[in-house]
């Protein structure tokens, strides 16, 4: 971890970060999950409910997800893999020219507590069919390190499945269309925490138009549009690659404060954060 805004500080360790034990999990190795109930669970104080964004369900997305129920491991990733294959088969359908040469469709442990929500392929994603993989990639890889993690660990997708032409923002049509299937993604991992990275994202998991700059920092929540299921806390953070074209001591506490808040949240210790 080469990045002194990363950097584990002294001071860190009595910063809202709780010291309650977490899942044991391999250094390098995929994480074997612990099943849900066994997972140590979201210990913070809830927000009060006037602090609570509330979400709006785009009509696209309540009408198209398929439910799922609780899911072993293996059959998470079954339904991960039927997912992809079902929106492999609809594709192009959130893209609308083929700047895209495969889709990418997301990856990392199904049962992870932890998701990580980007906005859509760029090329160097879109010649390896796999998310963040490029420099924005990069600088995920270590905010997830400072975290103590690794990418096995967590789960990683975008809104978009596919590369835009020109890596434009995703517009409006193609969010529509790909959408549901990041919120399938979602309710099939059911992680305990998601960190929406950047605008699009957090537009679309959170249903609103608030800028990140302002929506950044502050938990929100996100209501599964199934019935009966309980909320998960949204943390909005920049997207690594606005991180690194505004490369500032500002920028930098700002993302690690979020890093941080989410460590609290999942009682992930800070002494774990790599140096
Ligand atoms: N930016 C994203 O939002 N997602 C990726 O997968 C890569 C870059």
């Amino acid at each position: 971890m080469n990045d002194p805004a990363f950097r584990l500080r002294q001071a860190d360790l009595a910063m809202g970060v709780r010291t309650a034990p977490r899942r044991e999990v391999a250094a390098q190795a995929p994480v074997e999950p612990s099943p849900p109930e066994a997972r140590p669970s979201v210990t913070s104080t809830p927000e009060p409910a006037s602090n609570r964004v509330e979400v709006p369900r785009p009509v696209a997305l309540r009408a198209s997800v398929a439910l799922h129920g609780e899911l072993e491991p293996s059959q998470r990733v079954d339904a991960l893999n039927a997912l992809r294959a079902r929106h492999d088969a609809q594709c192009p359908h959130c893209t609308t020219a083929t700047a895209h040469t495969q889709t990418v469709f997301g990856e990392g442990s199904p049962t992870a507590r932890l998701m990580f929500i980007g906005e859509a392929p760029g090329e160097n994603e879109d010649r390896t069919g796999r998310p963040f993989v490029g420099r924005a990639g990069e600088k995920l890889d270590e905010m997830i390190a400072a975290m103590g993690l690794n990418r096995e660990q967590v789960y990683i997708a975008n809104v978009l499945k596919s590369r835009p032409p020109d890596n434009r923002t995703p517009l409006q049509h193609e969010v529509d269309g790909c959408g549901p299937f990041l919120i399938e993604q979602i309710l099939i991992v059911r992680p305990e925490v998601i960190v929406t990275l950047g605008g699009p994202a957090t537009k679309l998991v959170l249903g609103t138009e608030e800028g990140i700059t302002r929506l950044r920092g502050t938990w929100s929540e996100w209501a599964p549009p199934a019935g009966g299921l309980p909320p998960i806390p949204v943390m909005p953070t920049y997207h690594p690659a606005y991180l690194l074209r505004n490369y500032t001591p500002k920028t930098r506490g700002e993302v690690w404060a979020d890093l941080k808040a989410v460590m609290g949240r999942l009682g992930l210790p800070a002494g774990s954060a790599r140096n």
